[in-house]
């Protein structure tokens, strides 16, 4: 269709990005993240072993392309270099050569994930459930101009300044919400360690992603997180501190927009969501503890249990408009079987209205219900089945419900862990 693709989360994140990017990285010359940061676990199982990636794009595992961690990525430098020397030593990457890493790009550094937790604490019932990753004061910083970026990281002198400029106000919160303060110096030493290996790859990763898009490579965007997550079109303020939707990926990586571009929405068969925050179609009862059982539910970054519920149309034809979705990849179809029925949301009551699209802000009104609708369910494992004609009947009406109601073709089923577990009904390139 195009040789620019775009991925991205049409919920709460956690719908298989890693996955659907890994496999349509293996035609890829370039994959490039372009938001968020370590708050991310993108889960790819290749050969029965399973890796997780936070912040190494996920076509680390394709064996020519180059990985671009863009401006807009928060970048936990010791995090990174334990991911690399992890995927090293498995094995899974043989070199380095092929990461490049913005210069632009805003550094975590750990008096922000010492606030990210204090602040946590502090809110009691009301904290946001983050990941603890320092991913909101990095953000945080980036806009207060008061943040260290990749390159005054790798330039110690560069560095010592702009802490001077920063560490004080941020030192005096810290001691205020009880943690204590800093050391500029000791920062400094600790970046002179980790930059030995990590500013090898420092670049200017716009400049790489328009020398590709230009020359007609293959060029896929991979973001982190989910549609519900953003913080402007997300469900505000439980949300994480970047914009995770598609149409930031060209501003986000520094580039103009390509003349083709297709949007591939991810869309897990249901519904689930880490941390705290509204979520109407929650199920805390047996269909809600099934999905979480038979899907392993847990966060890929912080092992919490994620809520579970049922597929939520209202909101997914949201998500499809904020992303200006071409192409839907369903995933995890196979958790489903063994039910006898699947519940679906097709509309929201609110008032005297039947509302089929939801701004997610509506999850505050007291007054909102969601409308049921049951589907009939199968009960044939699917893990596995690479041919849509293998798929039960009852299945197939699923998948085939979902793409008209939010009107968007899915050549992308996702039957199992495995990269070829996947049914593919088009080729996505070109
Ligand atoms: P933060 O991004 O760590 O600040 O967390 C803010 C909210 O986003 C919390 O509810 C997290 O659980 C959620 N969140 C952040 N990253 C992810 C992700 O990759 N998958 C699912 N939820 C996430």
């Amino acid at each position: 269709m195009s040789n620019c693709l775009i991925i991205a989360g049409l919920q709460w994140g956690d719908e298989g990005k890693g996955k659907v990017t890994d496999l349509l990285a293996g035609r890829a010359d370039i994959v490039a993240r372009y938001q968020g940061g370590a708050n991310a676990g993108h889960t790819v199982v290749v050969n029965g072993r399973q890796v997780i990636l936070h912040q190494v794009p996920s076509g680390i595992l394709s064996p020519k392309a180059t990985c671009v961690i863009g401006p807009d990525v928060v970048l936990d430098p010791e995090t990174l270099l334990a991911e690399i020397e992890s995927l090293l030593a498995s094995g899974v990457m043989t070199d380095t050569s092929r990461l490049v890493i913005s210069r632009a790009a805003h550094v975590v550094l750990p008096y922000h994930k010492a606030l990210d937790g204090l602040r946590e604490k502090a809110a009691g019932k009301n904290r946001i459930g983050t990941t603890g990753r320092g991913i909101g004061p990095t953000y945080e910083d980036m806009v207060a101009r008061r943040g260290v970026r990749f390159a005054d990281f790798c330039d110690p002198e560069r560095l010592a300044r702009r802490l001077d400029m920063a560490l004080p106000e941020r030192n005096a919160i810290i001691s205020h919400l009880g943690g204590d303060p800093f050391s500029r110096d000791d920062l400094v030493d600790r970046s002179r360690d980790l930059g030995n290996v990590l500013c090898r790859h420092i670049g200017d990763s716009g400049a790489v992603l328009a020398k590709a898009l230009d020359a007609g490579q293959n060029v896929l965007f991979e973001s982190a997180q989910g549609t519900l997550l953003d913080v402007l079109h997300g469900t505000y303020p439980f949300v994480t501190s970047s914009t995770t939707t598609a149409a930031a990926a060209f501003p986000l990586s520094g580039i103009g927009s390509p003349q083709s571009h297709t949007t591939l929405g991810v869309v897990k068969a249901y519904t689930t969501r880490v941390g705290s925050g509204p979520f109407p179609t929650e199920d805390e009862g047996e269909f809600g503890t099934r999905l979480q059982d038979q899907g392993a539910e847990f966060g890929a970054t912080t092992g919490r249990p994620r809520r579970c519920g049922a597929l939520d149309f209202p909101t997914l034809r949201y998500a499809v408009r904020v992303n200006g979705v071409d192409r839907i990849a369903l995933t995890k179809l196979d958790v489903l079987s063994g039910l006898d029925s699947v519940r679906i949301c097709v509309a929201y009551r609110l008032g005297d209205e039947t509302l089929d699209v939801i701004h997610p802000d509506h999850f505050f009104d007291p007054g909102l219900t969601p409308v049921y609708e049951e589907m009939p369910g199968w009960k044939d494992a699917l893990t596995g089945i690479q041919e849509h004609s293998r798929l039960p009947e009852k299945a197939r009406l699923y998948v085939d419900r979902i793409e008209r109601e939010l009107g968007v073709p899915i050549p992308i089923i996702s039957t199992g862990f495995e990269r070829d577990h996947t049914i593919v009904l088009e080729d996505l390139w070109n």
